[in-house]
């Protein structure tokens, strides 16, 4: 199969290239906009594999997602399949413009590249977390005017209607991952936002504070203690999606989220472990009044927090659909494996 990759130098995208390059019959086209990345990327398969990857330079905040007439024309009649993961994966508020021009009109200009180019299919990436404020998610489209926590879902919920809107032109299929972590066997995890940057954040503060006060004090986190963290691992999320070809129904959507997620006092207690921060307590939602410091922690690790505010539940029976005789087992993580890929994601990325 030809199947042509946004987002591909990305934390997800990295491990996807390397299933859909398990079968030797696929040919990998990927839109990049950093061509230095991507072709260290490529150096990184044995030479057999790095002939079938196609690298084209482009943005998709462009029409067409920036690339020139002759590889549009080149291109066309030629695709399978689209894969759109690429994205700004940020939740801060005041992002709204950017992650609006990435994650809406970057789907928008691929959507139009996808049409152009007579692509058969299109795999979005979106969030599970376009469930936005209600406490139950359904793989199902959700009202473009619901209520977010951040421009971020919000961008990825009108994202999704869009994608809806090309059934007619193509097979268009979305994927809805929750929290994504590392490898599931290694912890391995090139990334630096979500999960890793609450972890960095936390590492940040302790080191300033041990300084400070010598590791002496207690700080409150505040935190729903029982709500859960929706964490799936990063081969899970790309095994599925490299499923897609064969198994995903025309606009369906998948949930690719833990059924079984650990509750944010397990987590907070594993980060602690794994950071040795034992002067770090989680208090619920309450009026107690936090100190000035306390105030800093809990500003420092705000864009994240609205993930350990509740107790979310998600329907993943597309997916379970999807998977079955695929040899994708359903997703049983462990508390041993949430542990290790934490302790592996403080010691590869060096945050303490
Ligand atoms: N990480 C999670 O926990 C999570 C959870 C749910 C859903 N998702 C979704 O999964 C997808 C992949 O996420 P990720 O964690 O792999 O993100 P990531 O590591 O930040 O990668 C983002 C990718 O998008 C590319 N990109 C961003 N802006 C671009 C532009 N203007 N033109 C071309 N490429 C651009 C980046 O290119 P550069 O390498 O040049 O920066 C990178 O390849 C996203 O759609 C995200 O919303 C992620």
């Amino acid at each position: 199969m030809n199947l042509f990759l946004t987002g591909a130098t990305g934390f997800l995208g990295g491990k996807l290239i390397k299933n859909l390059l398990l079968d030797k019959q696929n040919e990998v086209f990927m839109l990049v906009r950093n061509v230095e990345k991507a072709e260290d990327l490529r150096d990184s398969f044995p030479s057999a594999d790095q002939r079938r990857i196609h690298i084209f330079q482009g943005d998709i905040t462009y029409p067409m997602g920036g690339l020139s007439l002759e590889d549009i024309e080149w291109l066309t009649n030629k695709i399978d399949a689209v894969y759109h993961l690429a994205a700004l994966v940020k939740f801060d508020l005041d992002l709204r413009d950017e992650l609006f021009a990435a994650n809406y009109d970057g789907t928008k200009n691929i959507l139009g590249l996808a049409a152009k180019l007579q692509a058969k299919s299109f795999y979005y990436v979106s969030t599970a977390y376009t469930v936005g404020t209600l406490t139950h998610g359904v793989e199902e489209l959700y009202p473009e005017d619901g209520e977010f926590n951040n421009p971020y879902e919000e961008s990825k919920v009108k994202s999704e209607h869009l994608v809806f809107s090309y059934r007619d032109q193509m097979d268009v299929s979305i994927f809805r991952p929750a929290i994504i972590v590392g490898d599931s066997k290694t912890g391995e995890a090139d990334s630096q936002f979500t999960l890793y940057g609450f972890m960095r954040a936390l590492a940040v503060f302790k080191r300033k504070t041990a300084r400070r006060s010598g590791g002496t004090r207690t700080y409150r986190l505040v935190a729903a203690k029982n709500g859960t963290s929706n964490l799936v691992p990063v081969d899970y999320v790309a095994d599925i999606l490299s499923k897609a070809p064969q198994k995903a129904a025309a606009d369906k959507i998948y949930h690719i989220t833990n059924p079984n997620p650990p509750t944010n006092s397990e987590l907070l207690h594993l980060l602690k472990e794994a950071l040795d921060f034992q002067n770090l307590s989680v208090v619920e939602h309450t009026n107690e009044k936090l100190d000035e410091e306390e105030v800093r922690l809990n500003s420092l690790v705000d864009v994240f927090k609205v993930y350990l505010a509740g107790n979310l539940s998600f329907d993943d029976r597309n997916t379970q659909d999807l998977i079955r005789g695929t040899g994708v087992a359903h997703l049983n993580m462990t508390d041993d494996m949430i542990g290790m890929i934490i302790r592996a994601g403080y010691k590869t990325k060096e945050v303490i």
